[in-house]
């Protein structure tokens, strides 16, 4: 259920007035209104607004499960780590393409009165992110459109492996704010890309990112992390499943292909973890090429 905090952090999206609880919904003075769905988060995408890259129940089934063994813990301690450093105990923390919420709970827990808001547009990642936390809260939300959000209410933004909008990331954060963006290397997963399916990591992502966010962001850090799993055979099918490769991979020939190995199996996990931080007036940069 959506806290009185929450609502001094939400707009409507359809209007530019601030939204109220009345009864199982959000309405704003405009009576546009927005149900809180059953499993605690309230969904502002209006129907022509859903994004066709939301996680399928499966995938979130896959990572919820993923993440729950452990294996990104070593990126769950360097976000918790860097948000204490960067925002305050009381921050708002709003998490853009939130998935289960696993991320934005690991920083929840390190500051210790802060809310957390998370934006997706799959409605399995949004019921796991509004339990994923006591202080954690989820909103229904295609984060390329502009947000339902009060400009400079953030003190810092996550973006973990999904969609990036930087005139939004800057608007909504406060001008001593920070934006935490996670990006897999060109190394990540690298011995099970051949033979499941994986799509390739760009090598250029990281500078590509760099400069699509230069217009609104200055780089400020970056801190790369990588680490050996091991992994057994199922673990190996829920990474793929979890990723945007589930959409081409046949689960079946995976499960039968992975099967076959001794496990088991050795894979490296490689992420590169950046500050930004906004620009202000002339600070500001042209738009990148
Ligand atoms: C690779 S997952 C990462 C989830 C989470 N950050 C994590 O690392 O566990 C990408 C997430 O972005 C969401 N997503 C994709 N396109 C979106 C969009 N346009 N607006 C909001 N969420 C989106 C997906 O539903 C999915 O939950
Ligand atoms: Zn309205």
């Amino acid at each position: 259920m959506p806290s009185d905090r929450l609502l001094s952090v939400l707009t409507c999206p359809l209007c530019p007035a601030g939204l109220h609880r009345t009864g199982g919904a959000l309405r704003c003075a405009g009576r546009h209104t927005f149900d809180i769905a059953r499993h605690g988060y309230v969904s502002l995408l209006t129907g022509h607004r859903r994004a066709p890259s939301a996680d399928s129940a499966e995938m979130v089934r896959s990572r919820a499960a993923f993440l729950g063994a452990g294996h990104y813990d070593p990126l769950a301690r360097t976000l918790a780590g860097l948000a204490t450093e960067l925002a305050p105990p009381d921050a708002t923390v709003l998490d853009a393409g939130a998935g289960t919420g696993h991320y934005l709970a690991a920083v929840l827990d390190a500051l210790p009165r802060a809310l957390g808001l998370g934006l997706d547009s799959s409605v399995p990642a949004l019921r796991a992110a509004a339990r994923a936390h006591a202080r954690a809260e989820a909103a229904g939300w295609d984060v390329w459109q502009p947000w339902p959000v009060r400009t400079g209410c953030a003190d810092l933004v996550l973006n973990v492996f999904a969609p990036r909008n930087g005139p939004e990331f800057h608007r909504v954060l406060t001008p001593s704010g920070a934006l935490l963006v996670v990006t897999p290397t060109a190394r990540h997963l690298r011995e099970l890309r051949a033979s499941t399916g994986l799509l390739a990591v760009d090598p250029g992502k990281e500078e590509r990112l760099r400069r699509t966010l230069a217009e609104h962001f200055r780089h400020e850090r970056a801190e790369t992390l990588e680490y050996p799993m091991s992994l057994t055979a199922g673990e190996v099918t829920g990474l793929v499943t979890m990723s945007p490769a589930a959409r081409h991979v046949d689960p079946a020939a995976l499960r039968g292909r992975v099967a076959q190995w001794a496990a088991p199996v050795r894979v490296t996990a490689s992420f590169v973890v950046s500050v930004y931080r906004p620009r202000r007036g002339p600070d500001r940069r042209p738009r990148a090429a």
